[in-house]
């Protein structure tokens, strides 16, 4: 089946860009980057409040055979979902650092944690937020004509 509309439709070395028009779209569009997806990879998703972040990580999960529920962490700011039976990623940390002030250190160490046992991917929704953290995939969400304009790069980054 091609998935004419799912195609990047400009190519930078490793960007992609893709447009969403529905949840549906960023559902598979989230599936295709989930299959390059490894384990110790930290993903940051940049965007506005409800350009599909969250949905985002739903399709990733979902990709992953996760059947627990991916909620926007609006009160935990880290969901950890587990995966059995799935070889190449384990554990996914889902973190949203709307709601933590810069610098936290609590929260850094956490993220150093989930860093050091490789198992896992972490996944950073909000990551303006200094924690020193570096992520090697970075995902931005933008309003474009009525879509949703998601720029997936495989670049290192930290704030
Ligand atoms: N193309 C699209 N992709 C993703 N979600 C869409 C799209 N079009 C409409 N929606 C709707 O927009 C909302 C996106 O919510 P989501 O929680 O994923 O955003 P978010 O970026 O995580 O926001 P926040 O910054 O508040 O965490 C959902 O209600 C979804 O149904
Ligand atoms: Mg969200």
């Amino acid at each position: 089946m091609v998935y004419f509309f799912f195609e990047p439709t400009k190519t930078e070395m490793t960007d992609k860009i893709y447009y969403s028009k529905s949840e549906k779209d960023t559902f598979n569009i989230a599936a295709e980057f989930t299959k390059v997806l490894k384990k110790g990879d930290v993903v940051f998703l940049i965007g506005d409040l409800g350009m599909g972040k969250t949905t985002f990580v739903k399709g990733i999960a979902q990709a992953l055979g996760i059947r627990s529920r991916i909620l926007s962490p609006t009160f935990s700011l880290i969901r950890t979902h587990e995966i059995s039976g799935n070889s190449k990623i384990n554990t996914i940390h889902h973190v949203d650092l709307y709601r933590v002030g810069d610098k936290d250190k609590a929260m850094e160490e956490i993220l150093k944690e989930f860093l050091s046992n490789k198992e896992g991917v972490i996944i950073i929704e909000w990551p303006k937020k200094k924690t020193n953290i570096e992520a090697n995939w970075v995902v931005q969400f933008e309003e474009k004509d009525s879509a949703r304009e998601i720029k997936i790069k495989n670049e290192r980054k930290k704030y």
